[in-house]
């Protein structure tokens, strides 16, 4: 638990940095990173930013795998995840454009995207550092409420809450948010080597309660990460408080 979000953001960006490191000076293999979206992620960001841009860190030999996307959403779109990753993260780091994978929400076959992106993941060794933000209903990536804690990548169908709650950046219209998304799944996550989530805002507090004081459940699906034998929540004293 961290005072507030700048702290987290500190936090979580210094502990990244030193497994993209200390992995550096191990292996020749790149670093596999997961990444989120939303606005939990950005001061990390920034901070990562920072810390390439002082000549402290290189992503040179990182691979990424977004955790999901929304569909048929245009990768132009100022809220699609594309946009966002570049916007906040890709465009400001050294990272060759060949590593970052993100999944296509526009193709004509979702479901053979879906299973080519856990193919390429198996393929890169799997993810050692899975990052991650949670909605208000609990989900992790865009796994809502009723997921399977085993799903893989697939097609969801987004729920009203995280629809409306992500209105905010489809002009307070939730007719305008994407009904689809393509989502990594629990158990995708869960088959990272290790898993940080960051949690921030008096927002979450709920899902925070219930994912980590409540019993491993499919209706809270962070949950999951109690049987993760190296996750982490990151998480502001806001968090920790429902107003
Ligand atoms: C979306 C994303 C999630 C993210 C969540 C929280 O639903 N699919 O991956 O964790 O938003 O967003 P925010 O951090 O803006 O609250």
């Amino acid at each position: 638990i961290q005072n507030n979000y700048d702290l987290l953001s500190k936090w979580v960006a210094d502990y990244i940095a030193d497994k993209i490191k200390k992995h550096q000076e191990k292996h020749s293999r790149p670093f596999v990173l997961g990444l989120p979206t939303g606005s939990s992620p950005i001061g990390t960001y920034r901070e990562l930013i920072a810390l390439h841009k002082n000549g402290q860190l290189s992503f040179n030999n990182v691979i990424t795998f977004n955790m999901d996307e929304y569909v048929d959403l245009e990768e132009t779109h100022p809220e699609s995840y594309h946009s966002f990753m570049y916007h906040h993260f890709f465009d400001h780091i050294d990272i060759p454009r060949e590593n970052i994978n993100i999944l296509d929400g526009n193709c004509e076959d979702l479901a053979l995207e879906c299973s080519q992106y856990e193919e390429k993941i198996k393929a890169v060794g799997g993810i050692d550092l899975f990052l991650g933000g949670i909605g208000t209903d609990g989900h992790i990536a865009f796994n809502e409420p009723g997921s399977s804690l085993s799903s893989r990548t697939r097609v969801k169908t987004l729920n009203t809450e995280t629809r409306q709650v992500n209105s905010r950046f489809f002009d307070n219209d939730i007719n305008k948010v994407p009904k689809l998304a393509l989502t990594v799944g629990v158990g995708t996550v869960m088959d990272a080597k290790e898993v940080v989530v960051i949690v921030s805002g008096h927002q979450k507090a709920r899902a925070l309660h219930k994912a980590v004081e409540g019993g491993v459940s499919h209706m809270w699906t962070l949950s999951a990460l109690q049987l993760h034998n190296k996750a982490m929540i990151v998480c502001d004293e806001d968090a920790t408080i429902d107003l």
